[in-house]
């Protein structure tokens, strides 16, 4: 059986390389008739330091822009991840099984936790094995994701197998990545060299899922650009032309190939008003929509009820079946 489960972190700042490289994908997943569940994912989120108010709001920024993206709650599992307690229970049995040599891999640790290694924090040190937790706690098959999560999954595949190993079981399926499409990592505005991410201090960085029509047309007119003429899609020695071109590409569902056809005669200036009206044209409807949702929230607060009640459902049973493979008892 195929099931899907994937999550995005509450931290603010949603953006254009969140919903090429994951939201769209999963909205494309859920109409394909595959069970889904969405997670925003709060317990991660508090991993590095965020205000209370901060995460709040952006808890249900994160609900409504998955809603305002398409994932329709009738058909998929929107819930936050600190409602269903079998996360944190069932991170604390893997992280039993998951050997430090392996954390001390992850390149998001090494990047996140800075020069003084002694001050990073255990929870963003973990952080991986409550990965694992979120999608084995549901026995997901797939993981739609964008790049710069494959290292994670591929520990969550060898954290499943040392516990099946553990055990002689076959409990946990072997979780697939699913990095779809051509915008799988999309670049900061400024620096085609780093990733558009939710941190980045300038603003000019990103395109937020919150911009207006105002914002998302300045911001590609100040995207930086190089000098050399005309259009080409050489990532290696133009990654700022490369990115612009990705990006065009997966939102009109085409490739960079058929992108540079298209405008390789033009300037870039010519090519950024065309890839602004076409940002414009599919994100507005999402970003009115987001507004209005975060008018009252009270639709989101049904929403995210009903969502964890629906996975509270699922992950006991299967922390139930883990407990018991693992040895404790239920008095009953
Ligand atoms: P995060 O914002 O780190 O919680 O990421 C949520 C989802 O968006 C994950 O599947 C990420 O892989 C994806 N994602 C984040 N930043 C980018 C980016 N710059 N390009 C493509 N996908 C991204
Ligand atoms: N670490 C993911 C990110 O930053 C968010 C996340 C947490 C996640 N748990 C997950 C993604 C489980 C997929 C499956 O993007």
């Amino acid at each position: 059986m195929k099931r899907i489960f994937s999550g995005v972190q509450p931290t603010g700042n949603l953006h254009l390389g969140n919903y090429l490289g994951a939201i769209r994908n999963w909205v494309k997943l859920q109409q394909e008739g595959t069970e889904c569940i969405y997670g925003i994912m709060n317990l991660h989120a508090i991993t590095v330091p965020i205000a209370p108010e901060a995460l709040k709001k952006a808890i249900y920024e994160v609900a409504a822009a998955l809603i305002a993206c398409g994932i329709d709650p009738k058909k998929s599992i929107i819930f936050q991840q600190s409602s269903v307690a079998a996360h944190s229970e069932l991170a604390w049995i893997l992280s039993c099984h998951t050997p430090l040599g392996w954390l001390n891999r992850m390149t998001q640790f090494k990047e996140k936790s800075g020069k003084h290694k002694e001050n990073a924090l255990l929870g963003l040190y973990g952080y991986p094995v409550l990965m694992a937790a979120d999608v084995l706690g549901y026995k997901a098959t797939h993981v739609p994701v964008g790049e710069d999560q494959k290292q994670h999954i591929e520990l969550m595949r060898d954290i499943a197998g040392a516990f099946n190993r553990a055990y002689s079981s076959d409990y946990f399926p072997l979780p697939e990545p699913l990095i779809l499409g051509t915008g799988t990592r999309v670049m900061s505005l400024r620096d085609g060299t780093k990733k558009m991410s939710k941190s980045d201090e300038s603003d000019y960085s990103r395109i937020n899922l919150t911009d207006d029509a105002e914002a998302i047309d300045l911001k590609f007119r100040k995207a930086k650009s190089d000098t050399m003429e005309g259009l080409s899609y050489e990532p290696e020695t133009r990654p700022e032309a490369a990115n612009l071109i990705n990006i065009f590409a997966a939102l009109a569902n085409t490739t960079p190939e058929a992108v540079v056809k298209e405008y390789g005669g033009r300037n870039f200036s010519d090519f950024k008003k065309a890839l602004s009206a076409l940002a414009i044209e599919q994100l507005s409807p999402i970003t009115s929509l987001m507004r209005e949702l975060m008018k009252d929230v009270s639709y989101i607060d049904a929403v995210l009820k009903e969502g964890a009640e629906k996975a509270n459902k699922l992950a006991a049973k299967y922390l139930k079946e883990i407990q018991e493979i693992v040895g404790f008892v239920t008095p009953e």
